[in-house]
């Protein structure tokens, strides 16, 4: 297989996924293929930008009609997907445009590959990157597997939930060829600070308020995004067809807890007074349904590809915070503009 269409790839963890992909396989081309909302941003590529196996195309998942003359000029032979609305306090807001993105997109793509790849089914891979939210939440004990029922309950788990249920089908009802694999929460480099580790370093950074939702008491594990990517890698080249697989970090953190860990890094990476950054850590109004605890068990991933996680939680977060601070200029224009509209109304802090 040499021809990839690796779509938002200049979203966080996309970005991560075509570095990953350009760098380990010059003998691939790749095109990344982003919209560029908000989220997507090519100063996430830059390093990339001169690659010989490296072409970026902005266009939108939505547009059947741009995604079948994509497949037709480029003649793909596999897909990763990753394009996506991903932010479940924006799905509160706005829940159409990740019924869109998420489900139209993703259906629009699969009918592309399906038409293209016709009569080479079982040489051409389909790869859809999804989340742990889709099975809903657990209480304090247990782990998601991948035979655990889906059981969404944001807008946004609801569309990738509904957009995993069709790449599925279009194994069990076309023959094609797709893989899915369900990963828990990312923090790393290039993190859009609407989520919470990359908000709470930028607001830490700049003494303002770090809003933590209801009592900081909901759970999360956390993987560093490039071992993420290292997983999208392994499951691609070696997964059956129809599989599914959960990537996790075996890394819970309460909320709470997590923030209190980052106050302590920053403070002494700011050669700031111990404690002086959890003054900033302000409770507010609680997400609505928000899921208590999220957690992977990852275990046939590891048994059956040798996968696992490189980084311990300690390490990656400092070596996440050292990037925001030695990136300054990427913050500051990530977070100018409509991002300050977008704050105001979220948080009225
Ligand atoms: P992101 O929001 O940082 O990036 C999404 C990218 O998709 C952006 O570059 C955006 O411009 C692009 N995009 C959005 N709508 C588009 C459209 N209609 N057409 C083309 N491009 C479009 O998201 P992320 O955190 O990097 O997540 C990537 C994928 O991984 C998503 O599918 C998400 O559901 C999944 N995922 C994320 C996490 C996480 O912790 N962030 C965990 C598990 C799975
Ligand atoms: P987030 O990074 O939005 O990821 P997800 O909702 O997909 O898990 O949120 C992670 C956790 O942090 C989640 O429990 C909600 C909470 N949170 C806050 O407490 N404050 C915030 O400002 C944000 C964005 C999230």
């Amino acid at each position: 297989m040499k021809k990839f269409l690796i779509t938002g790839g200049a979203g966080f963890i996309g970005s991560h996924v075509v570095r990953r992909f350009v760098n380990t396989y010059p003998d691939y081309n790749i095109v990344n293929l982003d919209k560029l909302t908000y989220a997507g941003n090519l100063a996430n590529l830059k390093d990339l930008e001169d690659k010989p196996n490296y072409r970026f195309v902005k266009g939108d998942i939505v547009d059947q009609q741009f995604i079948d003359e994509l497949f037709e000029t480029e003649q793909f032979d596999a897909v990763i997907h990753l394009a996506a609305e991903s932010h479940v306090d924006r799905s509160i807001t706005n829940p159409i445009e990740f019924v869109l993105t998420n489900v139209v997109g993703t259906v629009n793509l699969l009918n592309s590959a399906r038409k293209f790849w016709k009569g080479r089914y079982e040489e051409c891979r389909f790869y859809h990157v999804s989340t742990d939210e889709v099975y809903g939440t657990l209480g304090e004990d247990g782990l998601f597997t991948e035979e655990t029922p889906y059981d969404p309950h944001s807008p946004y788990s609801a569309s990738k939930a509904s957009s995993d249920h069709f790449v599925r089908a279009y194994h069990d009802t076309y023959g094609l060829n797709t893989v899915i694999s369900n990963c828990s929460n990312n923090y790393g480099s290039y993190h859009f600070p609407e989520k919470l580790i990359p908000l709470a370093i930028n607001n830490i950074k700049n003494s303002k308020a770090v809003p933590v939702y209801g009592k900081g008491e909901n759970v999360r594990d956390w993987l560093w995004v490039e071992d993420h990517a290292r997983a999208i890698d392994v499951v691609f080249h070696k997964a059956r067809a129809g599989d599914t697989y959960n990537i996790g970090g075996h890394n819970e953190w309460k909320n709470i807890d997590l923030i209190r860990l980052l106050c302590r890094i920053m403070d002494r990476k700011l050669g700031r007074a111990e404690g002086t950054s959890e003054k900033l850590i302000t409770f507010v109004t609680d997400r609505a349904g928000h899921d208590l605890r999220y957690a992977i068990d990852s275990t046939k991933l590891q048994r059956e590809l040798g996968w696992s996680p490189s980084l311990q939680f300690e390490e990656g977060l400092e070596k996440t915070v050292d990037w925001y601070l030695a990136n300054e200029e990427w913050l500051n224009n990530v977070t100018s503009g409509k991002y300050q509209e977008y704050y105001s109304q979220q948080y009225k802090l």
